[in-house]
């Protein structure tokens, strides 16, 4: 375990959190000059793990506020949809700001219609107080959290782009466990006193999101990476992809859709260590990945061995966090992916002169880093 190394991630993700709390996806890489509230959150999350608490306190802040600057579109888009009238894909809730918490419209093809991020901040945030035991910050965000549910009540089963910003056409599983849980959370926080809302139906919410995924997202009895909504015709219906994504792990942890020992959740498992964990090295977001090659993630490789540490697999997670600790370059730096096994050669020489070398560093890489180095070391 490099002590030295998860000490520079805090320092850099500190380094890396603007003035306002955002923290910026990568310094270096020019399209990733922007807050996403996906990776935001899991690094307000590892600065949690680390007992950085004001950093991460100022994160949620920043979403809180971000939040209630666009809450109109929130009440837009239920007259829309109630209206039966179609949604521009602006029309909704970005994934991605500004360091300051503006809309970023530099790249008018950009899939901004993510759906995820809103589960996962709420997550983040309930676990932020837990651990800082500053349940006080519920009350003071109360506003942005009830917006997130009233949102999220109104598009939850709308397709939208996945957590790699690909197939909008698609439900994606990984999204629908970032909602079950952030519906999850905040029943928790009104059951236990901690949050005073009374007129959103959290739990019933959380109750549908997870039944609806089991009648949808098993296939052989695994979770599969998407699915068509099922409103569409039987026949396009049938055109699924049946493949796993690593993304999956978080039904698993941190999102809890499916208990450990349940034999769903151990056959996707299965699959990802099977299909897309090169043994003795990394993990591939999935079998047609053709951004850069396609290269095994950090991110992604620490999840898994944080799924490790969550069945007592230690071992498997140290092994798995040494492998992380030696792609870390001369300054320390963790790169988005690790292109030295790429699955499509041919498509990596493209995306490099289209944006420019691999993200490096990549906050959220040193973020997963840090989760799972203190699950590790703190049990
Ligand atoms: C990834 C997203 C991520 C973004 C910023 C994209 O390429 O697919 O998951 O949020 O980069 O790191």
């Amino acid at each position: 375990m490099d002590q030295a190394l998860y000490k520079k991630s805090i320092q850099l993700i500190l380094d890396n959190q603007s003035q306002w709390g955002s923290y910026i996806a990568s310094p270096n890489f020019p399209t990733y000059q922007y807050c996403w509230l996906r990776d935001g959150s899991y690094i307000a999350h590892a600065m949690d793990t680390a007992g950085e608490y004001e950093s991460a306190s100022a994160f949620f802040n920043w979403v809180g506020r971000t939040i209630k600057r666009f809450s109109y579109k929130v009440d837009e888009a239920r007259l829309r949809l109630s209206a039966g009238q179609p949604m521009g894909k602006d029309d909704l809730l970005h994934t991605r700001f500004t360091l300051e918490g503006e809309e970023v419209y530099i790249d008018n093809t950009w899939g901004n219609f993510q759906i995820d991020g809103y589960g996962t901040w709420l997550w983040a945030l309930y676990e932020h107080a837990k651990k800082s035991g500053d349940f006080g910050i519920l009350e003071k965000l109360k506003e942005p959290i009830e917006i997130t549910l009233r949102y999220l009540e109104l598009v939850w089963n709308l397709p939208n782009y996945d957590c790699w910003e690909e197939h909008p056409e698609f439900l994606h599983t990984y999204y629908l466990s970032t909602v079950y849980d952030g519906f999850n959370a905040a029943e928790d926080m009104i059951r236990l006193g901690k949050l005073d809302m009374r007129d959103i139906p959290v739990e019933a919410l959380a109750k549908e999101v997870r039944n609806f995924i089991f009648t949808s997202a098993v296939k052989n009895g695994r979770l599969i990476k998407y699915f068509l909504p099922p409103n569409v015709e039987f026949e396009r219906r049938l055109i699924g992809n049946d493949c796993v994504d690593a993304s999956l792990l978080a039904a698993g942890i941190p999102y809890q859709m499916l208990s450990p020992g349940d034999p769903v959740l151990l056959a996707t498992i299965k699959t990802i260590e099977d299909d897309l964990y090169r043994t003795g090295g990394g993990v591939y977001r999935y079998k047609a990945d053709v951004y850069y090659g396609g290269g095994e993630w950090i991110l992604l490789t620490a999840w898994l061995g944080w799924y490790y540490t969550s069945i007592n697999q230690l071992d498997k997670a140290k092994a798995i966090c040494q492998w992380i600790e030696s792609q870390a370059d001369e300054n320390g730096w963790l790169p988005e992916q690790v292109n030295e096994h790429i699955l499509f050669p041919e498509h990596y020489d493209p995306w490099v002169k289209k944006w420019g070398p691999v993200a490096k560093p990549l906050t959220w890489s040193h973020a997963m880093y840090m989760i799972l180095f203190n699950a590790i070391t703190q049990g």
